[in-house]
């Protein structure tokens, strides 16, 4: 059973070219003029992209003392109404569990996934254990390993366990990931708010400024550096960590940056409505920002210096949300976006002209496939590869709304957007995954995807933290000492 797609545009990271789409099984036999197969789909009109990858989804997150509330059913079920065919989750071991036991729940959840799949394993703590089951860990095919710099009292990590798990990722060619933000500084603001009486959704604003982010941003590139290992920062929210990242980048460090389409889109006087549901709902870390630097995020995306757009989807319903009132602390911190990111990155990026097509690719699929070491099977139209689609009609428009969205949660912090350019056919490993708004895919039929260490990026900083590492002088006439 083969199926062809015929009479669309083929838009890759750096080629749009007219050409069907052959495939065979899970993946892509051909790419070319006058293909044919057994069933035939319709792209006349319509671009034909490599399937999106959300590298950052908390799917049935245990955090705040609760749940996110897509699980990798309904989760993974937006992600392909949105044209997202792979998700990267975070696997979170409790304090003292070992690396391997909570890998093994998460391989368990994600059981129900409708999309391929993979993991960042979490360092939520530090010991001999970790040390040792972290290469165990890349090889069970996970090469990313995550560290929160914030969350104190919980998920956060110090910076000499940082500093030791970032050298140890150098050693067994895997790359560390941080939240960054200052995580004792928002700690202290968030008592100094509360005892001002500022409890509100706004105030979770006010406890994490820019200038956190901006701080940790830079501490965790400057310890990467010294550990010789490449980084990647998650949800860079402002300037002020751009700033640092392509500071970085300039001097040659080989750090990432991933702005959410949340940041990218949305700014922080959603915090000021008079609404206390409305407000808590759109509670994340970091927050959203003044729009100001959403012109610093768009920026960094079409000069290179970020890379990735991803969502961070960690979706509480208003009841959840609610565990907050009278203490904006307690507000579980998340927001969804995983049926939204393609139409909103492409209406607010592709057809005002702040990306290219082809950028849009890259900053959806291509560019994390490369810096997660699954590239081409992913992120690529090309012979041999996984047949991971989606078909963008460009003409088509909708307004963003909860009462018609996969996702389990009663709202959608885009709600009301009008958006033009949707994914209006998903396939995945080689199947009809999604249809005229229909979900063809069953739960349970995604795949985990195994990613090896040592990408090249990997290796080439090695051998140069390697030949510029101090040398001893070997001198011949040393002198006495005295
Ligand atoms: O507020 C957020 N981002 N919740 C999910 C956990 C995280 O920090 O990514
Ligand atoms: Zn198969
Ligand atoms: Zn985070
Ligand atoms: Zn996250």
């Amino acid at each position: 059973m083969t199926i062809v797609i015929k009479g669309g545009t083929v838009v890759t990271a750096d080629l749009t070219f007219r050409a069907d789409v052959l495939v065979d099984g899970d993946t892509i036999a051909a790419v070319g003029p006058d293909l044919v197969g057994d069933e035939v789909i319709d792209a006349s009109g319509a671009y034909v992209m490599p399937g999106g990858i959300d590298p950052h989804t908390h799917l049935e997150m245990p955090f705040m003392g609760t749940f996110s509330s897509d699980d990798f059913d309904t989760g993974t079920a937006a992600a392909l109404a949105g044209g997202t065919t792979m998700v990267v989750d975070f696997c979170l071991p409790a304090p003292n569990e070992s690396l391997i036991d909570a890998l093994q729940a998460w391989h368990q959840k994600a059981g129900k996934a409708r999309t391929d799949y993979s993991f960042h394993m979490a360092i939520t703590w530090w010991g001999e254990k970790v040390f040792d089951e972290m290469p165990l860990v890349v090889e069970r095919g996970i090469n990313t390993f995550k560290h929160f710099m914030a969350y104190k009292g919980a998920l956060m990590v110090n910076d000499d366990e940082m500093f030791a798990s970032f050298s140890r990722c150098a050693e067994i060619g895997a790359m560390p990931l941080v939240h960054a933000e200052n995580g004792d500084v928002v700690a202290f603001l968030q008592q100094k708010l509360l005892a001002e009486g500022n409890n509100g959704p706004e105030a979770h604003a006010y406890s994490r400024p820019p200038e956190v982010e901006g701080e940790a941003t830079n501490r965790a590139i400057m310890i990467a550096d010294q550990a010789g290992v490449p980084l990647y920062v998650v949800h860079v929210s402002c300037e002020q960590s751009h700033e640092a990242i392509r500071r970085a980048r300039q001097k040659g460090m080989r750090v990432y940056g991933e702005p959410l389409i949340q940041h990218l889109t949305l700014d922080e006087r959603e915090y000021f409505n008079a609404d206390w549901d409305y407000a808590a709902r759109r509670v994340m870390s970091p927050p959203f920002r003044d729009k100001a630097n959403q012109d610093s995020l768009w920026a960094g995306l079409a000069s290179g210096s970020l890379q990735v757009v991803a969502t961070d989807h960690c979706a509480f319903t208003t009841q959840q949300k609610r565990f907050g009132v009278g203490d904006f602390t307690k507000i579980p911190n998340g927001t969804g976006g995983l049926e939204d990111r393609l139409a909103m990155l492409w209406t607010r990026g592709v057809r005002t002209g702040r990306l290219t097509m082809n950028e849009f690719v890259a900053a959806t699929s291509t560019n994390i496939a490369k810096i997660l070491n699954i590239y081409p099977r992913k992120g690529a139209i090309l012979p041999g590869a996984d047949a991971d689609l989606v078909i963008l009609d460009p003409a088509a428009t909708k307004t963003i709304s909860a009462a018609t969205q996969k996702s389990a949660i009663d709202y959608n912090v885009f709600e009301g957007m009008e958006v033009t350019g949707l994914p209006v056919v998903t396939l995945s490993r080689g199947r009809i995954a999604y249809q005229n708004g229909e979900i063809r895919s069953e739960t349970g039929t995604g795949r985990f995807v195994e990613r090896p260490a040592g990408p090249p990026v990997a290796k080439a900083l090695s051998t140069w933290k390697e030949l510029t590492a101090p040398r001893r002088i070997e001198r011949s006439g040393i002198p006495a000492g005295v």
